[in-house]
């Protein structure tokens, strides 16, 4: 981001003279040009996802907890399904993540009380599979949000990813379909998203092959599940490792050339962590998830140019978070052993708006995004035998997902910079804009990322200032580090109120303060 030279130095001036103790003075004019003609792409609905995986208490005691008075007949906690629908959920990938390369879905199946115990070689666990396909896809159905299955890539066949897709969708008298019907579904469940396996890249997944092996793999499961059903939509294993030494472009590009007419997307996964405890660096991860969505869709393009009937493909991150603290460990079966129950604070709640800022920057490409995960593993919905809380990053969720099918616009920001490591200069505020045509409404999406300083930026619109009140939704605390618990879930809210801004030309100005989380509507 360049920064913008005019008389709003003047402004910046007076703001350095005015400056209360203990905040350092904005050292730059701010400026957010907003076009309503610039549109990116719809923000698709599918954005909003999520993501269950047998993992610690994330399926038994968060979702599904049999014989809990907190659940209903099917055994779904219904708590835990209410703050499911205030949080947006459009979209469930299921049954992994690490677990799905070792899950043969044969197993969860059928009467309850007869399917198999096995142990879990992903995270060490003992899976007693009475939650499976029907339960899953049922749960889906009860919340009103589009399942996501995701096969087994790591120790599964094509075949057991063929017969899945003729469980779950076959409406014809075939082996499987019985199976479903004698199971208690007549109706096909009609899934129509399924994952060509998980983070099959990692030298930690079950399975994990190199980017041939698995190419070759996933070319095969996708001509057969498609040969079951021509209408499924499907996701090839991207990067998820950006370790040392791991070749995540080349991995992409071996995949996007394999797979690239099969494949309805590409999946990413990202998790951030505040490992230095330095709160400008921590949040200056966007730079990487914009460079990051752009190597990828340039690799996209270099697949499909040239080739008018070339396949749209999209990214799907499948799974983003932030995760550090519940990562102890050098084997998953360590790291499993804190259940990944994170607890959140308020500066991850900022990271939840630069996550989804990132997203809606590239609407074009970017199509799916499944945070990791729901409930008690790294989630926004915490429980306990009696009751759950509402973690502090639920709320920026929940206020984002209001955006869904509107225009994300490309916007022009200019903003003090900082230089938050080795790296580049970054704007303090990061920004995404979307709008509704229709109703002509307008969502300005503000993350100040300056520690010390509130930002006061000149917003303009081409197509005119606010004619009436804006909206604000804004997110604050004075602690960094203020986390909920239960009882105790009310610290970290998001503050709302109307103001009447004072607009002259076709903008007005509006401080943005320090470490904050801003929705303007309008
Ligand atoms: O979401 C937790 C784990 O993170 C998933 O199982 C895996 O895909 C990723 O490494």
């Amino acid at each position: 981001m360049r920064t913008h030279r005019s008389s709003l130095g003047l402004v910046a001036a007076v703001l350095t003279a005015l400056a209360p103790a203990g905040l350092v003075a904005q050292t730059g004019p701010a400026r957010i040009k907003i076009d309503p003609d610039r549109r990116i792409g719809g923000v698709h609905p599918r954005m909003f996802g999520n993501f269950t995986e047998h993992l610690g208490r994330c399926i038994y005691g968060g979702i599904f907890e049999e014989k809990s008075p907190l659940a209903d007949a099917d055994g779904f906690r219904k708590d835990v399904m209410e703050a499911a629908r205030g949080l947006g959920v459009t979209l469930l990938r299921w049954p992994g993540g690490n677990f799905a390369s070792g899950y043969y879905w044969k197993d969860g199946i059928g009467p309850r009380d007869q399917r198999p115990a096995r142990r879990d070689h992903a995270w060490g666990a003992l899976e007693t599979n009475r939650f499976g396909t029907d339960e899953f896809l049922r749960y889906c159905e009860k919340l009103g949000v589009e399942p996501y299955l995701c096969i087994n890539a790591g120790l599964g066949t094509v075949e057991d990813a063929r017969n899945w897709v003729e469980y779950a969708n076959e409406a014809g008298n075939t082996y499987w379909a019985q199976q479903r019907r004698k199971n208690g579904r007549d109706k096909p469940w009609g899934v129509k998203v399924w994952g060509l396996g998980n983070e099959i890249d990692g030298p930690w997944q079950l399975g994990h092959k190199n980017a041939e092996d698995y190419a070759k793999f996933a070319l095969e499961a996708a001509k057969a599940m498609r040969r079951e059903d021509g209408t499924i939509k499907l996701i090839a294993s991207g990067s998820s490792n950006f370790g040392p030494g791991a070749d995540w472009v080349g991995w992409n590009r071996t995949v996007l050339e394999r797979l690239k007419s099969e494949i309805d997307y590409i999946s990413l996964h990202t998790y951030i962590g505040n490992r230095d405890n330095n709160f400008e660096k921590f949040l200056a991860v966007s730079r990487d998830l914009d460079d990051r969505i752009e190597v990828v869709k340039g690799q996209i393009q270099a697949v499909r140019v040239g080739n008018p009937k070339a396949r749209p493909i999209a990214i799907a991150f499948d799974e983003w978070n932030v995760w550090y603290r519940s990562f102890n460990g050098t084997t998953e079966y360590e790291i499993a052993s804190s259940g990944l129950e994170e607890k959140y604070n308020f500066e991850d709640t900022l990271a939840m708006g630069m996550f989804l800022n990132a997203f809606f920057r590239h609407a074009d490409v970017v199509k799916m995004a499944n945070l990791a995960q729901l409930v008690n593993v790294i989630a926004p919905i915490f429980t306990n035998k009696e009751g759950m809380y509402l973690q502090t990053i639920y709320f920026p969720l929940a206020e984002y997902a209001k955006q869904k099918g509107l225009l994300s616009l490309d916007v022009r920001v200019d903003s003090p910079q900082y230089k938050p490591d080795e790296g580049r200069p970054l704007g303090y505020l990061d920004v995404s804009a979307t709008y509704d045509p229709k109703s002509r409404q307008l969502y300005l999406n503000v993350l100040n990322r300056s520690e010390k300083s509130d930002i006061t930026a000149r917003v303009e619109n081409v197509a005119g200032a606010p004619a009436g009140p804006v909206s604000v939704w804004e997110m604050n605390n004075p602690d960094l580090k203020a986390t909920h618990t239960f009882g105790k879930d009310t610290v970290v809210r998001p503050a709302t109120r109307s103001v009447t801004v004072k607009a002259g030309g076709n903008g007005f100005d509006y401080t943005f303060p320090r470490h904050s989380l801003t929705i303007l509507k309008w």
